[in-house]
């Protein structure tokens, strides 16, 4: 085992891996971050997308060891301070834009960074930046309507607002929301 220091979602970490580890299984086994996850495991599907320096990268062809140093973002680390899910979040919730919800951090992720460098970004943009995510229940209408959404709110409101509407209330228990921050969170799988 070696030792990885980088930073996680703001926070300075220690992994430990086997140097032939990839950042998928060093995040999972060490942070318990199960955002992140593993479909293909070779570079095709984008469930295991994470945030390496601003990044949209495969985490499952990223070497753990490679991660030393970098800062990494999951979709466990886009939650604001008060508990608010990241507007890119509240627009796939509010447009149901998943079903079984495996491959939701990834598109979300990639969304992310898409909108950070291109915050006008068409619809021929959006499916361009995401075709190397891919959705198995077929969601995909419905994932760029989120996107143009959460777009439209950034330009709006910024980057750092509170989600909002009445489903982003941190104290709010249904089960509804609770199923749709586990899907958006990665707290199901
Ligand atoms: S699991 Fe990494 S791209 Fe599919
Ligand atoms: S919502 Fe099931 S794979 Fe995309």
């Amino acid at each position: 085992m070696i030792e990885v220091e980088l930073t996680v979602n703001g926070r300075a970490e220690t992994l430990r891996a086997e140097p032939h580890h990839t950042l998928v299984d060093a995040l999972r086994d060490n942070l318990r971050l199960f955002g992140v996850r593993e479909g293909c495991g070779v570079g095709m599907c984008g469930a295991c997308t994470v945030l390496l320096d601003g990044k949209a990268v495969s985490g499952c062809l990223v070497l753990a060891p490679l991660a030393e140093g970098r800062d990494v973002v999951t979709v466990e680390g886009l939650e604001s301070n008060t508990g608010a899910m990241d507007p890119v979040q509240q627009s796939f919730v509010d447009h149901t834009a998943f079903q079984c919800s495996f491959c939701t951090p990834g598109f979300i992720l990639a969304a992310k960074e898409l909108l950070a460098s291109d915050p006008t970004a068409d619809t021929d943009t959006i499916q361009d930046h995401l075709a190397g995510n891919l959705c198995r229940c077929g969601s995909y209408s419905k994932i760029t309507a989120a996107v143009l959404d959460a777009r439209d709110r950034l330009a709006q409101n910024g980057p750092g607002m509170d989600s909002p509407g009445p489903s982003t209330e941190p104290t709010d228990k249904s089960s509804s929301v609770t199923d749709a921050r586990q899907a958006t969170d990665g707290t199901t799988a």
